[in-house]
């Protein structure tokens, strides 16, 4: 991002962010509720576009790339979860659609089942999971076919301990394999303990860029 500002009905949401993000990285970002986190991955996952200021990727504007390619490339899970459809495997089956392939139904099982989760559950109606479900369902729709770069907002939230150690795992082991990972959470201990940069966002600003390691 490069002075990246963000409007909203007279209202600045983000002003002038410059912030450079490296392949691998592992980010996370704290910050209070209404600081502007969740605002700033939906402008990385070009779900909206900055009022001023220019975001690149891989050094070319944003805005030139075709939106199928991005959503291939950059994969967001939004805070509420978020499906979309009428069953779990409407929404599994997204990230094959976009890439104009058949879904992988073991490859779909066997991500579901590292999450706790049977394929019974790809029959189920969204509005019948738990939050918890519905969570991990989500989660296993924005990691299928591993993406370059997952942004992540408040994605254990509705999870217990064990699971959410489990989703710490699958995410730290995409990352070790290369996978560009920025985490939103309203943890500090998960920020430290996690992350391999610390990003702190207050008042629509960044406040700090913390290397951990
Ligand atoms: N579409 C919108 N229209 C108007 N205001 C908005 C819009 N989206 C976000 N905001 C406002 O922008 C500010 C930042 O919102 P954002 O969702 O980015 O915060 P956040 O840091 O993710 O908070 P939380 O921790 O509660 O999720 C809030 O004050 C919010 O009310
Ligand atoms: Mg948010």
């Amino acid at each position: 991002m490069k002075n990246v500002s963000y409007i909203k009905e007279d209202k600045i949401i983000l002003k002038d962010i410059s912030l450079q993000v490296e392949e691998g990285d592992f980010i996370t970002i704290v910050g209070a509720s209404g600081s502007g986190k969740s605002t700033m991955l939906k402008l990385f996952s070009h779900l909206i576009s900055p009022t001023s200021g220019e975001i690149l990727y891989r050094g070319r504007d944003m805005m030139s790339y075709d939106p199928v390619l991005l959503r291939r490339e950059i994969s967001y899970c939004v805070q509420s979860g978020g499906l979309f459809g009428r069953t779990a495997e409407d929404n599994l089956a997204f990230p094959y659609e976009i890439r104009g392939l058949e879904m992988d139904r073991e490859a779909v099982a066997a991500l579901l089942s590292k999450f706790g989760l049977g394929q019974d559950v790809l029959k189920e109606e969204n509005r019948s999971l738990s939050g918890g479900e519905k969570q991990r369902v989500a989660l296993a729709r924005t990691l299928l076919l591993k993406p370059a770069v997952v942004l992540l907002d408040e994605v254990t939230s509705a999870l217990d301990q064990e699971n959410t150690r489990i989703v710490e795992d699958v995410i730290r082991q995409l990352n070790d394999g290369g996978t560009t990972i920025l985490w939103i959470t309203h943890s500090p201990e998960q920020s430290r303990r996690l992350g391999s940069k610390l990003l702190t966002v207050e008042n629509g600003e960044i406040r700090s860029l913390e290397v951990l390691r």
